[in-house]
């Protein structure tokens, strides 16, 4: 359960260089798909890898891109969804920033499956340093006949650009980031046409995560069908984890898909338990826009099943005692967390990344924002907490793309696994108080 494919040479000095990575065996599956395969045959690997999209949604990589048109004449574009802004995610910042090459890789192979002779990496504006790590990776790419004209003498063509963000969430959604990469506001877009219909400047278009591409490389060496070997069910391979919150070893994990959720988070392989041995209380398993879940819940479902990382088991018992893998974003919090507070910073962060296109994610997300605040500085009402259930149940499903479902998702969940606890803050708001601010600011916020 432990084994690596994208992170395996993660600690051998140089890997950031092109010569230590080639050493290592990269650009394999470039010179295979190139010289061997046909496009489609690449297609037909990642098909039959089963391998889901790593940017949250899990959707079937090989099936996305059998959905690609291919009018005659009209260009196609692979772009990469570098913008990890979700908060509790930071896989793909570590997988650039130490193995840009993987990244480069993955974008020639995939863009050879897909027939793009340009492609574009999207990469989240904070993240500018790392622009710079890829931009030297891709001149020694390029220095080195990975890119531009003839690839490897194959007569295939690629430009390959890295393209900043401006530090905005919902530019991560694959239509807004479109909108920005064409030079306009990051609006989401009304589906359909759906991007492999008419995607980048109205053309077809494949939108990837960091982690998804990196993933085509080993795919495409091994073969779909041994990629499909690794892991469990319709969860194959290997997912990176963020690791983060009240554990021991926080950071990145490359974990087998199907690890059972227990080992992932009390073994000293991975998360190390609970910081000063407390117990653990809550779980928010793919990042801030999944369900959040109880101990008892996320150490198993509601039949007493073992819960496993993966796509299938974090999801048994749907929203009612089930969440999602997600990003991968997996947060911890330890026995003295306050779930109001934590419910009321993600409410924050909805409000504040809302694009304000749709009315019911503009108004809706402020008023969670406004009403649980109220709540956290001891102002609430009792009937506040029915208020936020029906304002999160206005938002989900009523906007054009799902920034309202992520808004929505953390507030429904938290009441339905910790309404006590939202009572116990309106019934003792004091109390809550002092518990969350120490005395003074306590008192402080009580006399406002
Ligand atoms: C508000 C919002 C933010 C998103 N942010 C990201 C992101 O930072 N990175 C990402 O890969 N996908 C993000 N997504 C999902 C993308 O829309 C898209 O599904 C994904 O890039 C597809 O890649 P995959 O098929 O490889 O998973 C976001 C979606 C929404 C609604």
């Amino acid at each position: 359960m432990s084994r690596k494919i994208l992170l395996e040479h993660i600690d051998v000095p140089g890997i950031n260089t092109f010569d230590t990575y080639r050493k290592m065996g990269g650009y394999r599956s470039v010179e295979k798909a190139l010289k061997t395969m046909s496009p489609d045959d690449v297609v037909e690997e990642v098909k039959k890898s089963g391998m889901r999209g790593r940017g949250g949604a899990g959707f079937p990589t090989g099936m996305k891109w059998s959905f690609l048109a291919k009018p005659v004449g009209v260009p196609r574009y692979l772009v990469c969804n570098a913008d990890e802004s979700e908060p509790g995610t930071f896989k793909d910042r570590y997988l650039m920033e130490k193995i840009p090459h993987a990244l480069i890789e993955g974008m020639i192979t995939s863009s050879y499956a897909l027939g793009a002779n340009t492609s574009y990496i999207y990469i989240r504006g904070e993240y500018f340093y790392v622009l710079r790590i890829l931009e030297k990776a891709i001149a020694e790419a390029y220095a080195n006949g990975f890119l531009g004209k003839n690839i490897l003498g194959s007569g295939y063509d690629l430009d390959l650009y890295v393209h900043p963000g401006a530090g905005a969430y919902i530019c991560g959604e694959e239509t807004a980031l479109l909108e920005s990469l064409e030079g306009k506001r990051g609006n989401p877009r009304v589906k359909p046409p759906f991007p492999a219909i008419a995607g980048l400047y109205a053309c077809p278009t494949v939108v990837n995560n960091v982690e998804t591409i990196a993933a085509i490389a080993p795919i495409v060496n091994m073969g779909g069908d041994e990629y499909a070997k690794i892991g469990i069910g319709r969860s194959t391979g290997t997912k990176l984890i963020s690791a983060s919150g009240h554990i021991n070893n926080p950071g990145i994990y490359e974990i087998e898909l199907g690890l059972p959720v227990e080992e992932f988070i009390y073994s000293d392989k991975y998360c190390g338990g609970i910081k000063n041995g407390k117990k653990l209380k809550a779980v928010v398993a793919g990042g801030s826009s999944v369900p959040i879940l109880p101990a008892n819940l996320i150490l198993k479902t509601a039949n007493n099943e073992e819960r496993l990382m993966s796509y299938e088991s974090l999801s048994d018992g749907g929203f009612v005692s089930g969440t999602m893998l997600g990003s991968g974003g997996f947060v911890v919090y330890d026995e003295d967390s306050c779930i109001v507070r934590n419910t009321w910073n993600f409410a924050r962060f909805y409000h504040h990344e809302s694009c304000g296109q749709c009315s019911p994610c503009r108004e809706g997300t402020g008023w969670m924002e406004k009403v649980l605040h109220r709540i956290e500085y001891g102002h609430g009402k009792l009937s506040d907490i029915d208020l936020l259930v029906e304002v999160s149940k206005k938002i989900e499903g009523n906007t054009i793309c799902p920034l309202g479902d992520a808004a929505a998702w953390p507030v429904a969940s938290a009441i339905r696994h910790f309404r006590e606890e939202f009572e116990w803050h309106i019934k003792e708001a004091t109390l809550s108080q002092t518990r969350n601010f120490g005395l003074l600011a306590a008192h402080e916020a009580l006399v406002k």
